[in-house]
């Protein structure tokens, strides 16, 4: 498995309930966030798969779950692959429907055959790891023809490394050093151009950006996220976008 030499993967490993319940924490951002990115994941799938029933969706590098336990409540098959097993025992506890596959792995090497799933994601992910091209190659090989791979990273900028490492490290408490480090973002072209490589042509695309209010914003200086903290859409993909890519029908293997 190849890791940079900056990025802090294992502090997942020692998360715990704090995935789920921890407010002075910047997994109370990540938590917030998904509860915008999983509406909008749920009514791409809804609007690309319809009725079907027996539609299998992997989610790589998912954490406690906050978009499989979802989706599985929706009625998808879902699998959910990650690295830290201590994160995936918190995931297994949170999923009411009890319904979810969760399977320790690495998404340079993911333990599936060709073409196995209707839809691959990777939410806030790829900027975790060195080389994301290769496994969204992965991704792409377990995708059957015509599915979608579904994604979540952040913009490689001034702006971006000013708003999402600095001020988060400044202002929430308990930000681990090296949670995020600029130079494994993602620019939107990079993500289309290494889609491309890996087979998967990208649909749409979205900005998402903190939903702001004066008292949200005065409780983020006491280092606390606000429980009613919320992201919304947004056109600019200046700093958090997400969107999706599909394996074309008539690709060759
Ligand atoms: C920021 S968390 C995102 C979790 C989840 N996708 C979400 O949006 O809540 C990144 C996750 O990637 C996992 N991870 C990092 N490198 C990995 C790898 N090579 N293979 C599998 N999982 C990995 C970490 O253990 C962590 O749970």
């Amino acid at each position: 498995m190849q890791k940079s030499s900056r990025i802090d993967n294992s502090i997942y490993d020692s998360l715990g309930e704090r995935w789920y319940t921890a407010f002075d924490d910047p997994v109370a951002l990540l938590r917030a966030e998904s509860r915008t990115k999983a509406p909008w994941v749920l009514e791409k799938m809804r609007g690309h798969f319809r009725e079907r029933s027996d539609v299998r969706l992997l989610d790589i590098g998912c954490g406690a779950g906050f978009l499989t336990n979802e989706m599985a409540g929706h009625g998808f098959h879902v699998t959910g692959l990650d690295q830290s097993l201590q994160s995936l025992e918190v995931a297994k506890r949170y999923d009411a429907t009890k319904s979810v596959d969760y399977v320790t792995g690495d998404a340079y090497s993911l333990p599936f055959a060709d073409q196995s799933f209707d839809a691959v994601s990777a939410m806030d992910f790829l900027e975790h790891i060195d080389d994301p091209l290769r496994a969204i190659r992965e991704m792409s090989r377990v995708l059957k023809p015509g599915g979608l791979f579904f994604f979540h990273t952040f913009n490689r900028n001034r702006l971006a490394q000013l708003v999402i490492i600095q001020l988060v490290e400044k202002l929430v408490k308990n930000t681990p050093k090296h949670m995020h480090v600029i130079e494994l973002f993602i620019t939107p072209e990079e993500l289309v151009q290494m889609s491309h490589q890996a087979g998967l042509q990208v649909r749409e695309m979205t900005g998402i950006r903190p939903r702001f209010s004066t008292l949200t914003l005065r409780s983020l200086f006491t280092g606390v996220v606000p429980e009613k903290f919320a992201f919304k859409l947004t056109r600019s993909l200046k700093l958090s976008y997400m969107g999706y890519a599909e394996k074309p029908l008539e690709q060759k293997k």
